[in-house]
C-alpha cells in the first residue's frame, strides 16, 4: 500500500459537556474525505472533502469538533511518508513522525516547531500517555520494531521486533496495554506498556482478513479496526466475534473515537 496517501489529521476536541446527547461518534478518514459515523443512527456524514487540496499529503491540519464549520486548517507541512500524530493535551503540544526519520513537535497552532529526532529508522505509528510521560511509536524501516521513550526521545525501550510494518497503534490508559496492528500478517498485537506480556490479539485472518488492515483504536469496552473500507468493532474482553459497523467504497485510513460528552474521548 501506498502510504503516501495517509494524511494527518489533528482534531481539537470540543469538550463543552452536552448533557441531553449521548451520541456517539467515529470520525474515519479515507484517502480524500474525513467522515464521520454516527454509532446509534448508523448513519455516515462527509466533514470535509480534501480532494481539492494539493499538498494535504504532507500537512498536519486542524478543524473543531463538533462544530458548524469544519474547514480545514493547515498548521504545518511536514516532510514525507507522515505517520501517526498524536497530543500532548496537557502542554498543548502535537507530535507527529514524518520524513522517514523525524518525530517533531509543534504547539497547537502549528507554531515552536522543533524536530526531536532526525535518525529514526521509518517512525509511523504514535501514541503518548501524557500521565505517566511514555511515547509509543513503530519505527518501519528493517528491522522493524514498536517501540517507547520518553516524549524527548530518551531511555529509548524496544517493545518488540517484527516482520512487517505498523502504521497504527492506541494505547489503553485504562489498563495500561498497548494495542498495534500489523498490516500484512493480519495480526492484531498488544503488550503491557512495560514492553511485558505480548500477545497476539486476533488473528485477522481467521476472520477473513487479507491485508490492509490499516488502523485500531481501543475505547473502554472495544477494539475497533479496519480493514480495507470496513470498520469492525470487537469486545475487548474477549476479543472474538467482530461485528460490521459499516463499509466504505474507499481504504479506511485512521480512526478517531468521539463521545459526545466530552468526559472522555475515546469510550464509544
Ligand atoms: C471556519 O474556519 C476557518 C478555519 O479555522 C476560518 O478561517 C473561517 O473564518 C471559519 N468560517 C466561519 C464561517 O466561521
Ligand atoms: C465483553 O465480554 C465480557 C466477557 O464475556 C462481558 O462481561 C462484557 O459485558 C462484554 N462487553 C460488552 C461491551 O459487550
Amino acid at each position: 500500500m501506498d502510504i503516501q496517501i495517509l494524511f494527518c489529521l489533528l482534531l481539537l476536541y470540543n469538550l463543552r459537556v452536552i448533557s441531553l446527547s449521548f451520541t456517539r461518534k467515529i470520525l474515519f478518514t479515507t484517502d480524500s474525505y474525513i467522515k464521520e459515523f454516527d454509532v446509534e443512527s448508523n448513519t455516515v456524514t462527509i466533514l470535509a472533502d480534501h480532494a481539492d487540496r494539493v499538498h494535504f499529503n504532507h500537512d498536519v491540519m486542524r478543524f473543531r469538533y463538533p462544530s458548524q464549520n469544519y474547514t480545514l486548517q493547515t498548521i504545518f507541512t511536514t516532510g514525507i511518508n507522515p505517520g501517526g500524530i498524536a497530543i500532548d493535551n496537557v502542554l498543548g503540544h502535537v507530535y507527529f513522525a514524518h520524513d522517514n526519520t523525524k518525530i517533531s513537535r509543534c504547539n497547537l497552532d502549528g507554531s515552536n516547531a522543533v524536530d526531536i529526532h532526525t535518525s529514526l529508522n521509518g517512525p509511523f505509528a504514535l501514541g503518548l500517555d501524557v500521565k505517566n510521560g511514555w511515547m509509543y511509536f513503530s519505527e518501519n524501516g528493517v528491522p522493524r520494531k514498536m517501540v517507547r521513550s520518553r516524549f524527548d526521545l530518551s531511555q529509548r525501550q524496544d517493545i518488540y521486533t517484527q516482520s512487517f510494518v505498523a502504521y497504527s497503534l492506541d494505547l489503553d490508559l485504562d489498563e495500561d496495554i498497548l494495542y498495534w496492528i500489523i498490516d500484512e500478517s493480519n495480526e492484531i498485537k498488544s503488550a503491557n506498556f512495560d514492553g511485558t506480556d505480548i500477545k497476539t490479539v486476533m488473528n485477522l485472518n481467521a476472520h477473513g482478513g487479507k491485508y490492509d488492515n490499516i488502523a485500531i483504536r481501543i475505547s473502554e469496552s472495544y477494539i475497533f479496526f479496519t480493514e480495507y473500507g470496513k470498520l469492525f468493532r470487537m469486545n475487548k474482553t474477549t476479543a472474538t466475534s467482530p461485528s460490521l459497523l459499516f463499509t466504505d467504497t474507499k481504504n479506511i485510513l485512521s480512526l478517531y473515537l468521539y463521545e459526545h460528552t466530552g468526559k472522555k474521548r475515546h469510550s464509544v
